[in-house]
């Protein structure tokens, strides 16, 4: 009866404001599941009460994601802001690094225009240079703008984006203490930086973003970097230049020193939804804290939903992140049709027909220097992707430049459990080195390939082609790597395409295998190889999956046909030993 009556009285409150109430309902995290980092999100209700998320994409191509929900459950890939090298020429030059390009975002929509401020790295040390991207609609990546640069004062990470009630726009960015500067969106130019709050007591204070709410300025920060101790903080104050006074409930949400299944809890961005609840997001990567320890999460950061309770001049509180949470998520209008699905949450069943194009959500390691290099249905072989071969492999050695590009083209992977497979045509390979194959991606220094190679026989220089499955992972001596398995591709297969598999059979390793395209089922097991090869939490980037096309070396020209490209979902893991599956 009590529960009834308060039910009521919650009703009849909120009736005042239009909206009834949602009942809580149960949602699972990941909500952005694979590698999906920092995120910052927006609810804009000009554009129909949809919710709006922006990921840090590093060097994949096309960079700064958009996605776009009703429901904040299901979200498709609106454009990516980053989508034309036009945009900021140097992207496809200035870097062969493996962990800079396009770090934590702000994504914020003001009178009409949707504001995308970046920080992009290219060199190590102090080549950092703020850049904002700027839409009037978050549908389509040609209405993006190309970057302005914005001052970037003390060569800093994480510039936030504010607008004060007077019109003037602040930008926080990392550091200890967080600092700020006015800034003037048309010229990008900033004014002198102030100091603002110096977080807990953890290091690596970055990700700053500001709110006004009920005559106070709120200041949400990540504290303890982006591995197990990571946080978000947050602290008011009546004044941008302080004092700001930290919240009695802080860490606002964190894992650390937890055993929960989700760690690295942190980096977040609030927002509100139209019936006036608020909503946290922030990074996390699955799998506890010991197999994190042992570099096994290969998805690394991905993007999680918690609800925030937030009462009016009091402090934000929020429920700690698990797998399976209730909250008021939003109702959708019933049979709301939603646009094409092209998150990578979805399976793919991508066949290159002809007139078709490359799927928006796929990525590329670098815009590529030469595009031509992946051509669908080239007139010769309809029904395929050609990949013409890089002189490098997907590795690279100490000569390489971004400019010589690599021929890899992926998809995040998005499950625990998943099978990937693409059809590879033989034929392809004259000269010893030439080489197609599927790769388990998290950068050129971390990745798990599964390739037909062609070799040469050293007893009477025959060319043969080979199976080769192999593991790059810079962190660990080469001795200590996995040794390649080296099958020869069974003769009889030459005549049909050449399936190769990677499945994700679950969370510490992936098999790889393959079968002629016309014996599916008739699968030869190549290798089992530990996830924690391509894991790590200085990689920033989590896994990818693709394929890809190498001479090794050679400086001759060389053409592969694969076709038949399928990601198929099979099951999340989301707690120890708790599944979510696909049917
Ligand atoms: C809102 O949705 C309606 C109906 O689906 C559509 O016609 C309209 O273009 C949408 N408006 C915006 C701003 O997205
Ligand atoms: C980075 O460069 C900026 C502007 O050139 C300079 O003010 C700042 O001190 C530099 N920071 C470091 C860490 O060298
Ligand atoms: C932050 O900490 C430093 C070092 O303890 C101190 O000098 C500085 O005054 C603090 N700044 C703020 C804004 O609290
Ligand atoms: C993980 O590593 C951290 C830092 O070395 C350590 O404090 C913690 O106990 C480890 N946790 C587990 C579960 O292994
Ligand atoms: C709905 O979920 C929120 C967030 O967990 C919680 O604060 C609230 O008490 C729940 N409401 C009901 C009626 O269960
Ligand atoms: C890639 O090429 C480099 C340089 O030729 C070589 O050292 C490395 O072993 C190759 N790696 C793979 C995975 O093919
Ligand atoms: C995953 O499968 C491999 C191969 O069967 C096995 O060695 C490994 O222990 C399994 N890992 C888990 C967490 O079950
Ligand atoms: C490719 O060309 C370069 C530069 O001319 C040469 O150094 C290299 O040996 C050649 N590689 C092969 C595999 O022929």
């Amino acid at each position: 009866m009590k529960v009834l009556i308060t039910l009521i009285a919650s009703f009849g409150l909120q009736a005042a404001t239009a909206l009834p109430q949602p009942h809580n309902s149960t949602f699972h995290n990941p909500i952005l599941p694979g590698w999906h980092s920092d995120p910052s999100c927006i609810f804009v209700s000009e554009w129909n009460n949809t919710f709006f998320c922006t990921t840090s994409s590093f060097s994949a191509f096309p960079g700064c994601p958009v996605y776009a929900s009703a429901d904040l459950t299901h979200w498709d890939l609106a454009s990516s802001a980053l989508n034309r090298p036009a945009q900021l020429p140097q992207i496809q030059t200035a870097t062969t690094s493996q962990t800079l390009g396009m770090f934590a975002s702000t994504l914020r929509y003001h009178d009409g225009t949707f504001y995308l401020l970046t920080a992009w790295l290219y060199k190590p040390n102090n080549g950092t240079q703020f850049v904002l991207f700027t839409t009037k609609n978050p549908y389509d990546d040609s209405s993006w703008t190309d970057a302005l640069h914005v001052e970037n004062p003390k060569g800093r990470i994480d510039p936030d984006l504010f607008w004060d009630d007077d019109g003037s726009v602040v930008m926080a960015f990392s550091g200890a203490p967080i600092e700020a500067a006015y800034i003037d969106l048309t010229t990008g130019k900033a004014g002198e930086p102030f100091d603002m709050w110096n977080g807990t007591g953890f290091n690596n204070q970055e990700g700053p973003h500001l709110y006004k709410k009920d005559d106070y300025y709120y200041l949400l920060i990540a504290e303890g970097g982006t591995a197990l101790e990571h946080s978000t903080t947050i602290a008011r104050s009546r004044s941008l230049k302080g004092p700001w006074e930290s919240s009695p409930h802080n860490p606002l949400v964190t894992a650390r020193y937890t055993d929960r299944y989700f760690q690295t809890v942190g980096h977040s961005d609030l927002f509100s939804d139209a019936n006036g609840n608020w909503w946290g997001v922030a990074l996390a990567t699955r799998g506890g804290p010991k197999l994190y320890n042992e570099t096994i999460h290969p998805m690394d950061r991905e993007t999680v939903l918690y609800p925030v309770s937030w009462p009016k001049g009091g402090w934000p509180v929020a429920d700690p992140v698990e797998g399976t949470m209730r909250g008021p998520l939003p109702v959708t209008p019933s049979g709301e049709k939603r646009s094409p699905p092209t998150f990578m949450g979805e399976k793919d069943v991508v066949d290159f027909q002809p007139g078709t194009s490359i799927p928006k959500q796929w990525l590329f390691w670098r815009a590529p220097a030469k595009p031509e290099s992946f051509t669908i249905s080239p007139p010769s072989h309809p029904n395929t992707l050609r990949l013409t071969a890089s002189k490098a492999n997907i590795t690279g050695d100490a000569s390489f430049k971004a400019l010589d590009g690599l021929t890899l083209i992926t998809r995040i992977q998005t499950h625990t459990f998943f099978e990937f497979s693409v059809d590879v045509h033989p034929g392809f390979g004259k000269i010893a080195g030439d080489e197609v194959g599927v790769s388990v991606f998290v950068h050129q220094d971390h990745h798990i390939d599964l390739g037909i190679l062609v070799e040469e026989d050293s007893a009477d220089s025959s060319r043969n082609m080979v199976f080769r499955c192999r593991a790059t992972d810079s962190s660990i001596a080469l001795s200590q790597l996995p040794s390649p398995v080296v099958t020869p591709v069974p003769a009889a297969w030459s005549k049909s395409p050449i399936r190769l598999f990677i499945n994700g059979i679950n969370t510490t390793h992936y098999e790889l295998s393959a079968a002629s395209a016309s014996k599916s089922h008739e699968r030869e097991h190549l290798a089992l190889l530990p996830a924690s090869l391509v894991g790590g939490q200085l990689l920033f980037t989590g896994a990818l999956l693709g394929a890809y096309a190498t001479t090794n070396g050679g400086n001759h020209s060389m053409e592969g046909y694969v076709s038949r490209w399928r990601y198929t979902p099979e099951a999340q893991e989301i707690g120890y030993g708790d599944y979510v599956w696909n049917r």
